[in-house]
C-alpha cells in the first residue's frame, strides 16, 4: 500500500514497514544479493538514532589495532563514517546493486536500517553479529524533522511540525513504525544475547565507557590492560566526539553524493533538545503509543 508521505511524496509499505521507492530497490537488492559471513559485524538503526556516532565508534574500536588511534592519517579523519562502514542497501549505490564490499578485510563492518524480519536471509542463516543502536523517539523524531527539512530546502514544500508528527505516530517514517523497529530487535536481543548487542543513545552519552566495554565483550575485542593504561578508550571516545567529527574537513565542506553535504549528519548531537519543539501534548501522545507497542516488554526509553 501506499501513502502521502512527509517528505512530499508517497511512501510505500514493503513487508510491514514503510519506505521510499528508492529505498525498496535497495532492500530489495541487498535481500537478493548479499552474501553475510559468519565474521560479519552489522550495526543496526532506525534512521536519526546516532548511526553516524556509532559507525565511527565501532570502526575505530573494531580496527584500532590496524589503524593506532594516534596515526596522523586515520580513516576516520579523512573520510566520512559512511563510506567506512557502509550501508547494504542505500539510496541508492548506482543501478539498485548492492556495492562490492569484497575488498573489505574481515571482519567486515557493515550497516543497515532494515527491519529484522526483512534483513538478508544470509545474515539471519549466518553467525554475522548484529549491534542495534535506538535513540527516544523524541529526539529521533526532531532529528529527522530537521533532516528532513534540509533535504527539502531547495523544494520548500516541507510538512509542518504538527503534519510531520501526526505521520510518525501513525507510523509513517522511513522504516517505520518506529517503534516496531526497536522491539524487534529488542527481543532479539533478549532471546539471542550473543547474536544481538542492544545500545541506546543516552546510554551512550551519559557513559559512554560502560556501553563500549559492553560492545568489545560483545564483538571479543576486550582492551589489554596496556591499552587501559594508555586511556585508550578515553581517546577513542574523543577521536569519535560529535566536536571532533563534525568539524573535519571532511564532514563539514565534503558531499558523499551529489547533493547531501556530509554535515547534515552532524547537527547537535544531545540529548533532549525535544524540548524546544514539543507540547505536553505531543510528548504524552508519544508516551502513550510505547505503552501500547511495548505493552508486555520491559523496554523503556530514557529522556533525561
Ligand atoms: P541531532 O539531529 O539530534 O543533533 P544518524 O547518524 O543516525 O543520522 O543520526 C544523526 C544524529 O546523531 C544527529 O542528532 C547528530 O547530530 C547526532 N550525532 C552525529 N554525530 C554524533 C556524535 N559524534 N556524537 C553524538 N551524536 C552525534
Amino acid at each position: 500500500s501506499k501513502e502521502k508521505g512527509w517528505i512530499g511524496s508517497f511512501i510505500y509499505k514493503y513487508q510491514g514497514f514503510w519506505t521510499s521507492p528508492k529505498l525498496i530497490q535497495g532492500v530489495i537488492a541487498c535481500q537478493q544479493q548479499f552474501q553475510a559471513q559468519d565474521t560479519n559485524i552489522i550495526f543496526v538503526t532506525t534512521p536519526k538514532s546516532g548511526t553516524t556516532w556509532l559507525k565511527s565508534l565501532l570502526f575505530t574500536l573494531v580496527n584500532r589495532l590496524k589503524h593506532s588511534i594516534v596515526e596522523q592519517n586515520h580513516p576516520l579523519l579523512v573520510k566520512n563514517p559512511h563510506v567506512l562502514v557502509p550501508f547494504l542497501e542505500h539510496t541508492l549505490y548506482v543501478d539498485s546493486r548492492v556495492p562490492d564490499f569484497s575488498s573489505f578485510t574481515s571482519p567486515r563492518l557493515l550497516a543497515t536500517h532494515v527491519p529484522f524480519a526483512s534483513l538478508p536471509k544470509s545474515v539471519q542463516n549466518s553467525e554475522t553479529k548484529l549491534v542495534y543502536l535506538c535513540r527516544n523517539p523524541r529526539d529521533t523524531f526532531i532529528s529527522m524533522r530537521h533532516f528532513s527539512n534540509n533535504l527539502r530546502l531547495d523544494h520548500k514544500d516541507t510538512n509542518s511540525i504538527e503534519e510531520m508528527f501526526d505521520f510518525f505516530c501513525k507510523g509513517l517514517s522511513i522504516y517505520g513504525p518506529f517503534w516496531d523497529h526497536v522491539l524487534d530487535y529488542w527481543k532479539q536481543s533478549i532471546e539471542n544475547p550473543n547474536r544481538v548487542l542492544f545500545l541506546m543513545y543516552e546510554e551512550m552519552k551519559e557513559k559512554p565507557k560502560v556501553q563500549l566495554n559492553r560492545l568489545t565483550e560483545f564483538l571479543e575485542c576486550q582492551f589489554s590492560i596496556e591499552e587501559e593504561n594508555c586511556e585508550v578508550v578515553d581517546e577513542i571516545l574523543k577521536m569519535c566526539s560529535f566536536e571532533n567529527l563534525s568539524n573535519l574537513e571532511v564532514n563539514t565542506n565534503e558531499k558523499l553524493s551529489t547533493r547531501e553535504g556530509n554535515k547534515m549528519f552532524f547537527r547537535k548531537g544531545e540529548i533532549g533538545d525535544w524540548k524546544n519543539y514539543f507540547t505536553v501534548e505531543m510528548s504524552e501522545k508519544l508516551n502513550h503509543i510505547t505503552e501500547q507497542k511495548f505493552d508486555g516488554s520491559r523496554l523503556k526509553f530514557l529522556y533525561t
